[in-house]
């Protein structure tokens, strides 16, 4: 599912990550840890092609990131969905509208798109916000919406970025069962945090901790 070899990235002349190389199976779930400024959205960016590859090799569900174009950067993100760690989602709109962007844009037939986005915003809790604007969400409700809208679209790859920041313990906890049910259906999983309490859900996890932009650690055999 994905393949990274001697990844290495700089802005300017600071680099963000340094000689990264890892493998991960279909349906493996990776903990990336690491303290502020480590380089775990930098890696993320990378995996879903929003930032381009500048050294080394990755290969993303299939997608070569050395020579892939342009154009098919969208493909790959078909396959990749990202919850970022400022959000992104658009605040004008309603929480139902947010979910069912991405599924409209796959051409959903309405009553399944429906179907689909309400379990969604049930499974998040957020299904009696279902028509309220996002704009006056909370911190956690808006998080809870950018995680919905990741996961509604089924994707092979779901990539977190400190998904329960804004949330408390037992939201938190809510939100990883999310994952975890996302796992259990055969999904790759990576998530970056700095909640440690996380990593005790799921024992056979992958962990990764990453320092100044290389791994300092991990718990298994990082190339297999
Ligand atoms: N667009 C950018 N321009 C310049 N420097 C950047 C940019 N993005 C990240 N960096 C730098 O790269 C390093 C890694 O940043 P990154 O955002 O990947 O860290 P992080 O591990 O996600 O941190 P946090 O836990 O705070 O989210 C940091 O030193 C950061 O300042
Ligand atoms: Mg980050």
């Amino acid at each position: 599912m994905i393949h990274l070899r001697h990844v290495s990235h700089n802005f300017g002349s600071h680099w963000a990550l340094k000689n990264f190389s890892l493998d991960l199976d279909k349906g493996g779930f990776l903990f990336l840890v690491g303290p502020s400024g480590a380089g775990k959205t930098t890696l993320l960016r990378i995996l879903h092609g929003a930032i381009a590859l500048q050294r080394g090799q990755a290969v993303v569900c299939g997608f070569d990131l050395q020579t892939i174009k342009p154009k098919a950067i969208p493909l790959l993100r078909r396959e990749v969905s990202v919850v970022f760690q400022d959000f992104k989602i658009l605040p004008q709109r309603t929480v139902f509208a947010n979910v069912a962007l991405a599924l409209e844009v796959r051409n959903m037939p309405r009553p399944l798109l429906q179907r689909r986005v309400r379990a969604v915003l049930r499974g998040l809790d957020l299904e009696s916000k279902a028509h309220v604007s996002c704009a006056e969400l909370s911190g956690g409700e808006q998080q809870r919406v950018a995680v919905a809208r990741a996961v509604v679209v089924g994707p092979q790859l779901l990539l977190a970025d400190e998904p329960t920041g804004n949330l408390d313990r037992e939201l938190a906890m809510r939100l990883m069962s999310l994952f975890l049910q996302f796992h259990a259906h055969g999904s790759t999983v990576i998530l970056a945090t700095h909640n440690q309490e996380l990593l005790s859900c799921l024992p056979e996890a992958k962990i990764v901790h990453i320092e100044d932009g290389s791994i300092v650690w991990a718990n298994w055999s990082l190339t297999e």
